[in-house]
């Protein structure tokens, strides 16, 4: 297993080029079930969750050609095997995705139940409530989603929870579907906005992505198209944050500032000094960091993916900070790491309160999830003397070569395997 360490104590400066969105990417490469020919997907960023999802849409029946530049295409032609196994789905949850696709193209789907992960439950019953409304037939047997449909079609659909995925999966089945669909309290994420552009691309006709009601109008068949990937909002705040905690000089090019507010709003509240110029964003870090609360919600409020980032921050500020999770029910793992690391953090339910240090010291830690994975190198830049982190095939899911870019920015770092 590799490991990565840190040195602390470096000053962050230059530039980093932000890859393309894991989050955009996996449901528009998922979107290729939908059509027959090739698809074309650019700016595609090289992640294990990228290599999961392709494995996953080979397995199907897909034909997938990747050129290892960031160029990807998929031709689902071939599209015959309805069933998305255990051992691929467990790898990578968002492979729920296909089950939405599968069902309006094969009439029936046979997806394992993704099961819990690291910071929540990650329940599907809302993916299951809408699949149902457009008509299909759905049983959940020995861990798996069975899921039959002679015809979808178009229903008024109303979401408890505003879930990303769920948005994603009932926007690509209600593409074609029979007459017209409401999707209501949906995710307004920019992923969500990003897939429904590259649907409309295809030849669906789909309306209000990023509000809260989208409708969608069924077509007969929709045809392949060519979609670049939009730039990744949470590398980019990871590398924000970076430069925020190190007093660094960081300029972020081929990012989103748009998809960034409520992070670029707290970070100037921390004391950083941000500069946006079109898809260019300088960010100095502050001398002195100033603790502020954060409460994390759907988008377009703080990111859930961005807190435990956020929270490093937090714990060499200079007071109390109150960070507030809504969103997942156990995403404080990575406190008790940051602890070993010095960090005064106390957690009471879905809150925690981060009294600000006047530093870190380095030592062994764990990562557990993608996003915690990351706050436990941002700490390591910070931390006095070295930081190990350990099972960092949780970062590669989600950030290419994130120690390569940490390095080209000054940061001692290096992975061992
Ligand atoms: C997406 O996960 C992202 N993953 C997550 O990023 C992100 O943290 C999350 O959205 C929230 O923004 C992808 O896009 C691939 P949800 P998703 O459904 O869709 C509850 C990362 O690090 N819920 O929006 O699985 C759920 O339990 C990952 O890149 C139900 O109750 O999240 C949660 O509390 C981590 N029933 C809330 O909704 C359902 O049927 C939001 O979850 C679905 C969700």
């Amino acid at each position: 297993m590799d490991r990565i360490i840190v040195e602390g104590g470096r000053r962050l400066s230059g530039e980093v080029r932000i890859g393309g969105a894991k989050n955009a990417a996996l449901p528009i490469l998922v979107s290729s079930l939908l059509t027959d020919g090739w698809n074309t997907y650019e700016n595609v960023p090289r992640l294990q969750d990228v290599r999961s999802i392709q494995l996953l849409l080979g397995h199907l029946g897909a034909a997938v050609e990747d050129s290892e530049d960031g160029v990807i295409r998929i031709d689902a032609t071939g599209l015959s095997d309805p069933e998305a196994p255990y051992d691929l789905v467990r790898k990578m949850r968002a492979s729920i995705l296909v089950l939405g696709p599968l069902v309006a193209r094969l009439r029936r789907a046979r997806v394992s139940l993704p099961g819990g992960c690291a910071i929540g439950a990650r329940p599907i019953d809302l993916h299951l409530k809408g699949l149902a409304q457009l008509g299909a037939d759905i049983d959940l047997r020995h861990g798996y989603v069975e899921a039959r449909a002679d015809r979808l079609r178009g229903a008024d659909i109303y979401f408890d929870i505003p879930t990303v995925t769920g948005t994603e999966n009932l926007m690509m089945a209600a593409a074609l579907a029979d007459g017209r669909t409401l999707l209501r309290n949906v995710a307004r994420e920019p992923e969500v906005s990003a897939l429904a552009d590259t649907l409309n691309a295809m030849g669906a006709k789909i309306s209000g992505a990023g509000t809260s009601m989208i409708t969608i109008d069924g077509v007969e068949a929709l045809r392949p198209a060519r979609t670049r990937i939009m730039p990744d909002r949470i590398e980019s705040g990871t590398f924000m944050v970076a430069a925020s905690l190190t007093k660094g000089d960081v300029t972020l090019v081929d990012c989103e500032p748009d998809h960034l507010g409520a992070t670029i709003d707290k970070l100037r509240l921390v004391g950083s000094q941000i500069e946006i110029n079109g898809r260019t964003v300088r960010v100095r870090g502050p001398e002195a960091i100033s603790s502020v609360d954060i409460k994390t919600l759907p988008y377009p409020g703080f990111p859930t993916d961005m807190q435990a980032q956020f929270m490093v921050l937090m714990s060499i500020a200079g007071g109390l900070s109150v960070i507030s999770e809504t969103i997942f029910e156990n995403r404080f793992i990575h406190v008790e790491e940051l602890k070993r690391l010095g960090a005064d953090i106390t957690i009471s339910g879905n809150t925690a309160v981060v009294r600000g240090r006047a530093r870190l010291s380095g030592a062994p830690v764990m990562a557990t999830d993608l996003r915690a994975s990351a706050s436990l190198i941002l700490a390591g830049l910070v931390a006095e003397g070295v930081t190990e982190v350990n099972r960092v095939y949780h970062l590669d899911r989600g950030y290419e070569s994130i120690e390569k870019k940490f390095s080209a920015l000054g940061a001692a770092i290096r992975r061992v395997s």
